[in-house]
């Protein structure tokens, strides 16, 4: 006997008058609804733009307000495969994970409706200026808590969720921060709604390249240890309230992390905490953190450490004096990257530039046979690029 697609989902699906209402907790979400919600998708309501469409803020009939993520035309996949995902990503829950409400698929349209965190994201607000900017005090002791949350978020993705999920855009836009300014990484799983013939694109090719590992952007080698480089260039951030690239500064304080290693070798580490502290931290934590994102950002991604040794290193459960740390895994091609615009992908883009790091003496980072598919989780099979290097 056959069987309607939606019962044949792993999850329960629930009928409403006729119309699926719900598969598991994932609610379904009329086109209607979500118009009412935005105000027709208003100006007023558009909060962002960002790689997979535009983000508008709603209030739902419920009255809670959501994040509406509107998937631009490329993601449309069909109803069966985008309920799917999305009913495995919906089962994601963690308290350092944006939460998934529900969605829409309705026609051609496909729409993601989250949790709407009040105090934006990481980006707009630390990152964009601090106080003066968004009004947000981050002093010392928010901070640790931002790099702590965030660090179990990832290594709860990483090592608790079966199959493990690899993010692939942890960056300062992707994490959003509630009212008492606890972190949510936002995104995961996102790479499981993409036709597999498209890799995310990114129209803000210099500000995502700046957090790429090298062995991802180059050779399209995606493990988990791309997501731990990420995550060590955004601890960086984090602690010195700046990006990882800044062309107002003078040429040598230009990219974070060459600076942090500079600084490093120095035994200086301290003079890249935040000014905008005013001093008023604990120094020995604000330097381990920052050792912590040098730890994160090893060129060779085998001496990078796992997310649940990096949460036991914050947190101090876990010493790291004894750590040998080795230059970071720099593209210093990309950095001067120039080109914008929505027409190539992340991968295509980094693809074109050549890799150069002097401190790799490894004979299979030349390994050029790169073609990317990833057997190790299910959130990257089928997401394929070729380089051209
Ligand atoms: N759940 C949310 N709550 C509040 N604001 C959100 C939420 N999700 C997204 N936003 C806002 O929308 C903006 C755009 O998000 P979006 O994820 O589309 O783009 P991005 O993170 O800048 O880039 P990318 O597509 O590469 O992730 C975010 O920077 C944030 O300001
Ligand atoms: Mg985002």
């Amino acid at each position: 006997m056959g069987c309607s697609w939606f019962a044949c989902l792993s999850g329960e699906a629930r009928e409403v008058d006729g119309e699926i209402a719900a598969i598991d907790n994932v609610k379904i979400f009329k086109y209607r609804e979500i118009r009412q919600a935005t105000d027709d998708f208003s100006a007023e309501n558009k909060i962002g733009e960002g790689g997979f469409g535009s983000v508008y803020k709603g209030r739902l009939k419920d009255g809670k307000l959501a994040a509406i993520k509107v998937l631009s035309a490329e993601s449309r996949q069909g109803v069966k495969e985008f309920l799917t995902e999305i009913n495995v990503i919906s089962k994601i829950q963690h308290e350092n994970l944006v939460e998934l409400y529900g969605c829409c698929v309705e026609g051609i349209h496909r729409i993601l409706v989250y949790n709407f965190l009040e105090n934006n994201s990481l980006d707009k607000t630390l990152l964009a200026g601090g106080y003066t900017r968004s009004g947000i005090q981050f002093d010392w002791s928010s901070r640790a808590n931002i790099c702590v949350g965030v660090a179990k978020g990832l290594a709860f993705l990483h090592e608790e969720v079966r199959p493990h999920i690899i993010h692939r855009d942890i960056k300062a836009s992707n994490i959003l921060l509630d009212r008492y300014l606890s972190p949510k990484i936002s995104d995961f799983g996102l790479a499981r709604l993409m036709p597999p013939n498209m890799t995310h694109v990114s129209t803000r090719v210099a500000g995502t390249i700046g957090y790429l590992a090298p062995e991802y952007a180059v050779r399209g080698q995606l493990t988990r240890k791309a997501d731990i480089y990420s995550f060590g260039v955004l601890l960086m951030e984090i602690v010195s309230g700046r990006s990882n690239k800044n062309t107002r500064l003078p040429t040598e304080y230009q990219y974070l992390l060459e600076r942090a290693w500079d600084l490093y070798e120095r035994n200086e580490l301290v003079d890249l905490v935040d000014s905008g502290l005013n001093g008023i931290f604990d120094a020995e934590e604000a330097c381990r953190y920052l050792k912590i994102g040098l730890l994160c950002t090893q060129d060779s991604p085998k001496l990078r450490p796992s997310m649940s040794t990096v949460v036991k290193f914050l947190t101090g459960e876990k010493g790291i004096d004894y750590k040998k740390i080795s230059r970071p895994g720099l593209i210093s091609d990309f950095m001067d990257l120039k080109v914008r615009g929505p027409v190539a992908t992340k991968a295509e883009q980094v693809n074109r530039q050549n890799y150069t790091n002097p401190s790799s003496s490894n004979a299979s980072s030349r390994d050029h046979s790169n073609a990317y598919s990833s057997g190790a989780s299910s959130a990257n099979a089928g997401n394929t690029f070729s380089s051209t290097i």
